[in-house]
């Protein structure tokens, strides 16, 4: 059966949650504050860059099961179920998360709930969010009780979001024990689809919901800024971290996956959430049991440096009117997302550094020049490498990984390469006459 739904925010999270819903038969209205983001979404159109989104947005607007709004009396009035999927960015200058707009939300649909509706949060948030916004909404919805928090944590990558959207590793609804109301019961209607291909499907307290998703998140950083803590060894060694990480990879218990060293982590999430999870455990009193994580953001950090260093030292010592190409400026391949992005970092640290930086992605460029308007912009990877004393691979998009060593070496002034994402075939790149310099191996 259809569910009316309503989704407050249309980002990465909640343009792709109301078009996943759409997908999966729901009648889906849009909420976002943004007045010319609602124009783009109301055409079809997806302001960022997610595979495939398009197209499920597109047909569904078109249908008409998936509309848009600015006014959240318009949702209030049509859902039963309510998602929140706005941002929780850092705080300026502090590490805790910024909640202002979630409380927005559950302060601005809160009076208008005048019939019973559930409300399940999406959005990251600290742990003990979701019991203090359920007691608010009881207090401020004319409904009262009628109106239920429950907390639904979303995992989507970009990049992939539309398929983790609508094919999720397990679904997690947070619910007050002491007040569980119908709010399972709205989830299940939600999410029949995949209740019904088994997927895992796992009911906990609210505090509990909150913190599987900063938890794995945690758990991810963690496993990417070991692998690069090792490859600071292997650095020092002469060891090479891609046959290590192949190698530990093989046992069952600890797995390949996120043992890529490089650049190290960035985006919308992994840096902030970790950040905000430290926070939080010290408003808690228990700040020692993550201090641990303190250790995982500086070594990610580091890598950045390192990658700069190294090109310091590659080029004879200066940076100083050097030409060096950056391909990539997005935080990973497949999306548009320059937030904290490891390779625009680098890019700008260059820069800094008296570099004549020249950055090409396929598709961050826009984002990354609202950031860096001082970088030089090129139009394709000829264009940024065409002479260049240094080429640095920054985000391994599949362009870049299929280079043919022996036309760019035509083109670039000096054949060096740092492979920051230890993406490309190096023995080919070093057959080819190139300086090649990885991250954690025995030339980087
Ligand atoms: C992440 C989580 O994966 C997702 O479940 C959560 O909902 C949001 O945060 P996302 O930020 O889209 O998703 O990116 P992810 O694919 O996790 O990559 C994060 C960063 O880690 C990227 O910068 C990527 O380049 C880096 N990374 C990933 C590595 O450096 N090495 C790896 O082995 C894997």
């Amino acid at each position: 059966m259809p569910e009316r739904i309503s989704v407050f925010g249309t980002g990465y999270l909640g343009a792709t949650h109301a078009a996943g819903m759409a997908e999966l038969g729901h009648e889906v209205i849009g909420v976002d504050i943004d007045p010319a983001k609602i124009d783009l979404l109301r055409r079809g159109e997806v302001p960022f860059f997610e595979p495939g989104l398009s197209d499920v947005l597109r047909r569904h607007v078109e249908s008409g099961r998936l509309r848009f709004t600015t006014d959240p009396q318009e949702a209030a009035d049509f859902a039963d179920v309510h998602f929140i999927g706005v941002g929780t960015p850092q705080k300026k200058g502090e590490n805790a998360a910024d909640m202002r707009y979630v409380d927005a939300v559950i302060e601005t649909l809160g009076p208008l709930l005048t019939r019973p509706a559930v409300i399940l949060g999406k959005s990251t948030v600290p742990v003990g969010t979701a019991a203090r916004l359920a007691d608010r909404l009881r207090d401020i919805a004319p409904v009262g009780d009628d109106a239920q928090l429950g907390w639904n944590p979303e995992f989507l990558r970009e990049g992939f979001a539309v398929q983790d959207t609508l094919f999720p590793d397990r679904l997690v609804i947070g619910v007050d024990p002491q007040r569980p109301g119908r709010i399972e019961e709205a989830a299940r209607r939600v999410y029949a689809a995949m209740l019904e291909r088994d997927t895992p499907f796992i009911v906990t307290d609210l505090a509990t919901s909150e913190l599987v998703k900063v938890s794995a998140n945690a758990f991810l950083a963690t496993k990417i800024s070991f692998i690069n803590a090792i490859a600071e060894v292997c650095e020092a060694s002469g060891g090479d971290v891609i046959a290590l990480a192949d190698a530990i990879g093989h046992d069952e218990r600890i797995g390949r996956k996120f043992l890529g060293a490089g650049l190290g982590f960035g985006g919308g999430c992994l840096p902030k959430d970790i950040r905000a999870f430290m926070a939080r455990a010290g408003e808690l009193g228990v700040d020692q049991a993550l201090t641990f994580l303190r250790e995982v953001d500086n070594v990610n950090m580091r890598r950045r440096e390192h990658a700069v260093e190294l090109a310091t030292r590659v080029v004879g010592g200066s940076l100083s009117g050097i030409h060096v190409a950056v391909l990539g400026a997005a935080f990973k391949p497949q999306s548009d997302d320059v937030r904290d992005s490891p390779a625009l970092d680098v890019a700008g640290s260059l820069h800094l550094r008296g570099a004549d930086v020249r950055v090409y992605d396929p598709e961050a460029m826009r984002n990354a020049a609202a950031i860096w308007p001082t970088l030089t912009f090129a139009d394709s990877i000829d264009d940024a490498c065409r002479g260049a004393d240094l080429v640095i691979v920054a985000t391994e998009w599949g362009e870049f990984k299929t280079m043919d060593p022996v036309v760019l070496a035509a083109a670039v002034g000096s054949t060096r390469i740092i492979d920051g994402r230890n993406c490309l075939p190096s023995q080919e790149w070093i057959d080819a006459g190139w300086d090649y310099y990885g991250m954690g191996r025995h030339s980087g």
